[in-house]
């Protein structure tokens, strides 16, 4: 098989507290809602899914932290509960989920061929992080479509932040190339809050409303600034803005999966479509899609 493309990709981050919102049959806790304009933005983002109709869906989650080089999910099924370790009163959902191991092992030998230290994880008992499984509930609750999970190796923390995002961009054209040889139709998600200023106590009843807010006005300014960028298209300006806003906002973005899908779709300049905005213990979160299987789309005149 040849000729497999990237149909879109997502910025699709991780709170737990929409899965606790939303009250799924596999999680167990119970609230009584919460969060809802996210919630309602994922609910968008799924009806896009429903339509791209991809093989498989790629997602690097900040909460599978790997050091020692990009690991791989490469186990055909897994199952188990994963829990929130910051939220286990929120989080603690049985999961069970299909793996494109081919994909995954494509995407691990592409990584190596390039100079990244990289490895798959076939332990078949593995406890996938609550990252990965809320970023996968909210866009497809059905479980119905492979998944390839990609660590986080987190070298922007250890390196420089420029040096480590420079690796995810590697990591980026790996998942491309092995996407284009193994013939996948690809979405791809990159599981990250936005600014992270959070608060530090949690309200007595976690989804009052009424105690959910931005943490701090600069980093909800940062956040406008960054989305409004992309839905004009302007991609060239955010990823040059980028150290910056992680510095200032302290953008989740640092762990890489921004910079690893943009790098694996090329860094498109068409406009982002933003499914909606809100925030979770004071964090900015925004779910987006840039739908790469459209027509080209005009950009936005710059301004
Ligand atoms: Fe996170």
């Amino acid at each position: 098989m040849s000729n497999g493309k990237i149909v879109a990709g997502f910025l699709a981050p991780h709170p737990p507290h929409l899965v606790y919102g939303e009250n799924p049959p596999q999680n167990e806790a119970r609230s009584q809602g919460g969060w809802e304009q996210l919630r309602w933005a994922y609910e968008r983002a799924r009806a896009s899914l429903e339509r791209l109709k991809p093989d498989v869906l790629l997602v690097h989650s900040p909460h599978w932290m790997t050091q020692l080089g990009h690991h791989f999910l490469g186990v055909p099924t897994l199952k188990g509960k994963s829990v929130d370790p910051i939220f286990p009163n929120l989080f603690r959902y049985n999961f069970a989920l299909d793996v494109d191991v081919e994909l995954a092992e494509a995407c691990c030998s592409e990584a190596r061929s390039r100079g990244l230290v990289s490895k798959m994880m076939r332990n078949p008992d593995f406890r996938v992080d609550y990252g990965t499984i809320t970023t996968l509930h909210m866009i497809r609750p059905q479980w119905d479509i492979p998944v390839v999970g990609i660590s986080a190796n987190n070298s922007p923390y250890y390196l420089s932040t420029k040096e480590g995002l420079e690796e995810m961009a590697v990591l980026g054209d790996a998942t491309r190339a092995a996407i284009e040889r193994t013939g996948r139709r690809a979405v791809l998600l990159a599981s990250n809050t936005l600014c992270h200023w959070h608060f530090h106590e949690e309200p007595e009843i976690p989804e009052d409303m009424s105690r959910e807010h931005p943490q701090s006005y600069a980093g909800y300014q940062w956040d406008m600034r960054i989305i409004e960028l992309f839905r004009k298209g302007r991609t060239k300006e955010v990823f040059s803005l980028l150290p910056q806003f992680i510095d200032e906002a302290f953008a989740e973005v640092k762990s890489g999966a921004l910079t690893w899908m943009f790098a694996a779709m090329g860094y498109p300049e068409i406009p982002g479509q933003l499914h909606g905005y809100g925030t979770v213990i004071g964090t900015g979160n925004a779910v987006m899609e840039w739908d790469l299987s459209a027509p080209a789309a005009p950009v936005a005149a710059a301004a």
